[in-house]
C-alpha cells in the first residue's frame, strides 16, 4: 500500500493549476444515462472516484473512454439496470445512477451505499422524493429495488434537508418524467448548478437554476442530446491549496479557479490576516503577519463548506488564539482530530464542536488517513510540521485529489509517494 512521506517546515511558492471538480464530474457522468448521443466531458479530474463511476457505467453496458482528463461516454448500449454492491461500496456517489436509471428504464436495482467514516449518510430523502413521483421502492438484501411501471410522474417535492446528491438525483429523474416537478429547498452548490445548465443545454426544461426552487418540465421519456461539457474547477481542491499556502505562510497563485465559488473560504482566510487577491480565474495568497483565530460553522453553499472543515482545523493549529469549529452537516466528521493530536495539536472535542488552541508546534509522525478531506488535513499539518510525517492509507486522498504530490512538489514541498 502507498503512503506519503512529507518533510515539513518548507515554504511554498509558485503556481498550481486546479483540476476539474470531482463533485461536479460525478453527476455529469451519471447524467450521460439521460442522453441518446455520446457525451464528451472535458476537464475531468483523474481521480479514483471518477474511475469508479466510469467502471459502473461500463458495467451497466455503456461504452466509455477516459484519457487526458477527457471522457467520452455513450450510454445508448446500456443493457443492465443493476448498480452492484462491489462498485457502490467503493463510492457512495454511485447512488447518483438511481434517478437516471429509474427514469430511463422504469426500474433499477442500486446497492445501498451504507454508512461511511464521516457518518450514517442516509438516502431517505432521495427515496422519498422518488416515491412522491410514483416510484415503488423496496429495500431487499442491501439493494434499493425501484420500479416505476407507469413511468415517473411530476410531483411537488420539498426536501426536509438540503441534500446535494439527493437534489441531483431527483433533478435527473424529473427530466424524463411525465409532467412538471417542482423542487423546494434544493441544494445550490455550484456543482448542482452546472448539472442543471448542462441538462438544459441538452434539451431539458429547468427553471430557477441557482435558486432553491426549481421547476422542471419532464420530457415524458424523450432522452436528451447532451453536448460537449467542461467540468467547473474544483473549489475544494482550490481551498485545500490555499490552506497549504496559509499553513506554511507562503505566497502562491492558483490558476483555473472560479473565485466566485470560493467566497466563504477566502473570507475566513482574509479574516485570519492572509492577503488575497482574487481575479476571475486565479487567486493569489500572501502570508499573514499575525494569524488570527476564527470561528467556523459548516453549512450548505454559499456558506462555509464541510469539505473544507478538516483543512481549516489543521490551519487553526497555527493561529494565535482559540478557534471554534462547529460541524453541522456530518455527525462524525472529526476523524482527523486524533491524528492531528498525535502531531502535537491541542484540540478539544465536544459533540459537534471542536475547539482548537493555537499556536502549537507540530511535529512529524506516522498518521492514518481516514476519509478524503481528513487526509488532506494531515497533508497540510505535515507541511507545517517539523520533521518527517508518513501518511498511511492514502487511497482516501487518491479518491479526490489529482496528482497531489506532483502539484505540491511543483510548489516546493518535499513530498514523496512510497510503498509500505
Ligand atoms: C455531497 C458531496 C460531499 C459533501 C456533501 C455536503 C458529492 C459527491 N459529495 O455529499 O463531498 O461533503 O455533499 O456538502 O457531491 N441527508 C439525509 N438524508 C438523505 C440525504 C442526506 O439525512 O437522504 C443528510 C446527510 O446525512 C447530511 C446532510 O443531509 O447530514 C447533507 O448531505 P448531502 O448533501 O446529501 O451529502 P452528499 O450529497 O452525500
Amino acid at each position: 500500500m502507498d503512503y506519503l512521506e512529507i518533510e515539513g517546515s518548507k515554504k511554498l511558492n509558485g503556481t498550481v493549476i486546479i483540476s476539474g471538480a470531482k463533485n461536479a464530474a460525478l453527476p455529469l457522468l451519471a447524467c450521460t444515462l439521460l442522453s441518446k448521443t455520446p457525451v464528451c466531458i472535458n476537464n475531468i479530474p483523474n481521480v479514483a472516484d471518477v474511475k469508479t463511476l466510469l467502471q459502473l457505467l461500463e458495467n451497466l453496458g455503456a461504452k466509455q473512454t477516459f484519457e487526458s482528463n477527457r471522457a467520452v461516454v455513450n450510454t445508448i448500449s446500456v443493457n443492465s439496470t443493476c448498480a452492484n454492491y462491489d462498485i457502490v461500496r467503493k463510492m457512495r456517489a454511485s447512488i447518483l445512477t438511481l434517478g437516471p436509471l429509474l427514469a430511463r428504464f422504469g426500474h433499477c436495482e442500486v446497492s445501498l451505499p451504507g454508512g461511511c467514516a464521516i457518518g450514517q449518510r442516509p438516502i431517505d430523502l432521495h427515496l422519498r422524493a422518488l416515491e412522491q413521483m410514483g416510484a415503488i421502492i423496496e429495500i431487499k438484501q442491501g439493494y434499493v429495488i425501484a420500479k416505476a411501471p407507469k413511468s415517473l410522474e411530476g410531483a411537488n417535492i420539498i426536501f426536509d434537508k438540503i441534500t446535494v446528491t439527493g437534489s441531483e438525483n431527483i433533478i435527473m429523474a424529473a427530466i424524463l418524467a411525465n409532467g412538471v416537478t417542482t423542487l423546494s429547498n434544493v441544494a445550490k452548490e455550484p456543482e448542482v448548478v452546472q448539472l442543471c445548465e448542462v441538462l438544459n443545454e441538452g434539451g431539458a426544461k429547468i427553471k430557477g437554476i441557482g435558486s432553491d426552487e426549481l421547476e422542471i418540465e419532464g420530457s415524458g421519456g424523450e432522452l436528451l442530446k447532451l453536448d460537449d461539457i467542461t467540468v467547473i474547477p474544483d473549489r475544494i481542491e482550490a481551498g485545500t491549496y490555499l490552506c497549504a499556502a496559509a499553513i506554511t505562510n507562503s505566497d502562491i497563485t492558483l490558476k483555473n479557479v472560479t473565485s466566485e465559488h470560493l467566497k466563504a473560504v477566502v473570507s475566513k482566510l482574509t479574516y485570519m490576516g492572509y492577503v488575497i487577491e482574487r481575479n476571475e480565474n486565479s487567486i493569489n495568497i500572501k502570508p499573514s503577519s499575525n494569524i488570527l483565530p476564527i470561528d467556523i460553522k459548516t453549512v450548505e453553499y454559499p456558506g462555509f463548506p464541510t469539505d473544507m472543515q478538516a483543512q481549516f482545523m489543521a490551519l487553526c493549529t497555527q493561529a494565535n488564539g482559540t478557534s471554534v469549529i462547529d460541524e453541522r452537516l456530518f455527525e462524525n466528521r472529526f476523524m482527523h482530530v486524533s491524528e492531528l493530536l498525535r502531531m502535537g495539536a491541542d484540540i478539544k472535542l465536544s459533540s459537534h464542536i471542536a475547539t482548537v488552541y493555537g499556536p502549537t508546534k507540530l511535529t512529524g509522525a506516522d498518521v492514518m488517513a481516514t476519509d478524503l478531506r481528513a487526509s488532506s488535513a494531515l497533508v497540510l499539518a505535515a507541511l507545517a510540521a517539523k520533521g518527517k510525517t508518513r501518511i498511511h492509507r492514502i487511497y482516501h486522498l487518491d479518491r479526490g485529489y489529482e496528482d497531489l504530490e506532483g502539484k505540491l512538489s511543483m510548489l516546493g514541498a518535499s513530498i514523496k509517494r512510497l510503498s509500505e
